[in-house]
């Protein structure tokens, strides 16, 4: 989800104005791809990287997270998302990660679409934990070496059990992955759009869709 500070820049006002204006197009987007009939959708919704920026804005996401948060605790009972967050939530503040948990554990039995929320999210400290992981397993004798795979990687991370993606949307047309699902997206088809996150609208999930329909995905093969 990308754009949200240029977008409200462009209208003269803050950049947690754009953040606000974001989280609506959040809600509107998780609901059209549970609606679809989407399995699995992952948004990238704070970054290792983001607590570099202000304060205030920092502080500003966090309102929004929180006001989330709590609103589907509230409203979403009947839901059949399953919520799930990816990231180190440690370091966020306690309320936050009561929050996050008691999302997690109402709707673990759901069995509608898996959402994925990234938060302090990095791919390369998610992978940085995957291998402290293996290599106490090792220390502890309960691995062997020669045991590490492919799979074993996958089933150490944060994504453990969830397919790879198929297809990573990022809007704002900036062509880079910023450090998302840097293992799982090996095979994942790329979409940039120029729209810019608060302005994203189901019409523009709908095309890349298409285009996606249209790929010919040959992992290495012909
Ligand atoms: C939202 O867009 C991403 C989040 C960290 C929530 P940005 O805040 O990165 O917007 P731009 O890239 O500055 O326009
Ligand atoms: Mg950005």
């Amino acid at each position: 989800m990308d754009g949200n500070g240029r977008w409200a820049k462009k209208r003269g006002l803050p950049r947690s104005a754009g953040h606000g204006a974001g989280a609506k197009t959040f809600r509107m987007i998780t609901r059209y791809c549970s609606d679809i009939g989407i399995k699995h959708l992952t948004l990238y919704a704070f970054s290792t990287e983001n607590w570099r920026r202000p304060a205030e804005e920092v502080s500003a996401l966090m309102k929004y997270f929180k006001q989330y948060l709590e609103e589907a605790l509230r409203d979403f009972a009947d839901d059949t998302v399953k919520v799930n967050f990816i990231g180190d939530i440690t370091e966020f503040s306690p309320e936050l990660q009561e929050l996050m948990l008691e999302n997690q554990r109402i709707s673990a039995d759901r069995t509608g679409m898996v959402l994925n929320l990234a938060m302090n999210y990095g791919g390369r400290a998610e992978l940085v934990t995957a291998f402290k992981k293996i290599a106490k397993s090792i220390e502890e004798g309960k691995l062997s070496p020669d045991a590490i795979n492919e799979q074993l990687i996958s089933d150490s991370l944060y994504t453990a059990g969830q397919p790879d993606p198929d297809f990573i949307i990022r809007p704002s047309g900036e062509y880079r992955t910023s450090n998302f699902l840097l293992w799982q997206s090996a095979y994942a088809e790329y979409y940039i759009d120029d729209v810019l996150w608060p302005d994203y609208t189901k019409e523009h999930l709908n095309k890349a869709l298409i285009e996606y329909s249209k790929r010919s995905r040959r992992f290495g093969g012909i």
